[in-house]
């Protein structure tokens, strides 16, 4: 481990540089026009990994290439599954970021750009451990696999088909994704659980186009009208969802769970002024973390209709729509969530308008064994990196391929976020701190040490 320690001091510099290299490339999978810089990414990966001394290939899919990469001579000892990401989401509002999204830059001791923490200056850190590893001399302790994919910002729709077709070849004891966040700066987190996700779109149809409201208003619905009353009725005053069903399966907290998380620092207005919203708000009965990260949730994402441009208009619009997702938690299934909202919405939309309903994407929520010899490895690994005991968390965010790996592969994911949950993920200004690029890459090759002592 000493030779690879030192590996790891003297490349820093270099390793920095490589991901400001990653971040310059705007791989956005949401937008087509970036379709060859998202495969640039791809390629970008692949050589890494090649570089690092990991055989490595692209895997064609009907969207994004995946990045697939085996290191496997360390026979008889444990095989670990890396899963990341390089694609990002779309840059936008533009005008909110200080410097140039896909032109990284370092102030304060963080990188800023689109992707730095999700997920291309997190992912990289595995690959930059092995690579540590492979370079320095001291034989890795684990076999490794790694799986990169270039769709999670857009639903990872060809994922489970690549997955499906080679379960074989993914065969491993654990996966390691480092996605997540820390709980807090200086204190270090390993997340067991996330909530699931369903996502759906609610477009309500009035007349043929839009009509003069002078001329036709008050003779027939007005489809933004309806709506906003349709959404209205999806929670009470209390923040509770009204979807009859929605709570049936949802399995309460542990009182040893409530007890762990109140045990954690937590500022309620500091928490407040870092998001610059004026209260707190939720289902009365749970702590402002319950209700992050393991409650469900109903949320309007996006709501669309009528004239949206520059001063008035008088018009009845022709249609509206809202997309809305549901935050899940164990044991609540997604077909009847997505079913319960459905109708729920479909029986109180008046026959004045024509409802249409069309669903996306999902997961469900998965929770993982914290007393398995995994997470002890990963504790001791986290400590070594980030010099302090790591706090056992949950979080509120969805990684659709951790339940996949469970039910296909009949592995848990060890949850290893470096990042802040402040971090500008999804928002202007996204950024990740260089020294926890550096501790995530220490902790990264801590692990597989760590994980191969406890075969
Ligand atoms: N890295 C996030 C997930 C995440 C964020 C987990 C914060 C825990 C805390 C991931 O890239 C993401 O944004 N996932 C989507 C999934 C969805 C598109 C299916 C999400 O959670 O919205
Ligand atoms: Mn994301």
């Amino acid at each position: 481990m000493q030779a690879v320690d030192a590996f790891l001091q003297q490349h820093s510099e270099r390793f920095l540089q490589e991901l400001k290299e990653f971040l310059r490339i705007p791989s956005v999978s949401a937008v087509t026009a970036h379709q060859k810089d998202v495969r640039r990414a791809a390629d970008w990966v692949r050589a890494q990994l090649e570089s690092a001394g990991v055989r490595a290939e692209l895997v064609e899919t009907a969207g994004h290439p995946i990045v697939y990469g085996e290191w496997l001579q360390a026979p008889g000892a444990p095989t670990v599954l890396v899963y990341g990401h390089y694609d990002v989401q779309p840059p936008d509002p533009l005008n909110e970021w200080t410097t140039p999204p896909f032109e990284p830059d370092i102030r304060d001791g963080k990188i800023y750009a689109r992707g730095a923490t999700d997920d291309k200056g997190q992912m990289l850190t595995h690959v930059k451990s092995v690579e540590a590893w492979l370079k320095s001399g001291t034989p890795l302790p684990v076999n490794v696999k790694f799986v990169i994919e270039g769709e999670e910002e857009v639903g990872s729709d060809n994922l489970d088909r690549f997955l499906a077709a080679r379960k074989e070849q993914l065969k491993c004891d654990v996966a390691v994704v480092s996605d997540t966040s820390q709980y807090a700066p200086g204190i270090p987190a390993i997340t067991y659980g996330l909530r699931g996700i369903v996502a759906c779109e609610v477009t309500l149809h009035g007349p043929r186009q839009d009509l003069h409201s002078g001329i036709f208003g008050g003779s027939i619905a007005n489809p933004c009208t309806v709506l906003a009353g349709l959404i209205a009725q999806l929670h009470d005053e209390h923040g509770r969802v009204q979807v009859p069903g929605f709570y049936d399966d949802v399995i309460e907290l542990l009182p040893e769970e409530r007890k762990q998380f109140a045990a954690l620092p937590f500022d309620e207005a500091e928490f407040l002024q870092g998001l610059g919203a004026p209260a707190p708000f939720g289902e009365a009965g749970y702590s402002t973390l319950e209700r992050r990260w393991t409650r469900p949730t109903c949320d309007v994402n996006g709501l669309s209709g009528g004239y949206q441009g520059e001063g008035p208009k008088t018009i009845v619009p022709a249609r509206a729509s809202a997309k809305i997702t549901c935050r899940l938690v164990p044991a609540q299934k997604n077909e009847t969530i997505i079913a319960a909202l459905e109708q729920f919405l479909r029986e109180r939309c008046p026959a004045a308008v024509r409802f249409e309903f069309k669903t996306y994407h999902g997961c469900p929520a998965t929770v993982c064994d914290i007393h398995s010899p995994y997470m002890t490895a990963a504790r001791a690994a986290v400590r070594a990196g980030f010099g302090a005991e790591p706090v056992l968390i949950r979080e509120g965010g969805s990684i659709p391929v951790v339940g996949t790996f469970k039910e296909l592969l009949g592995v848990d994911t060890l949850l290893l976020g470096w990042g802040q949950n402040t971090d500008n993920l999804h928002s202007p200004n996204e950024h990740f701190s260089v020294e926890a690029f550096q501790s995530g890459i220490r902790a990264s090759a801590a692990l597989w040490a760590e994980l191969a002592k406890r075969a």
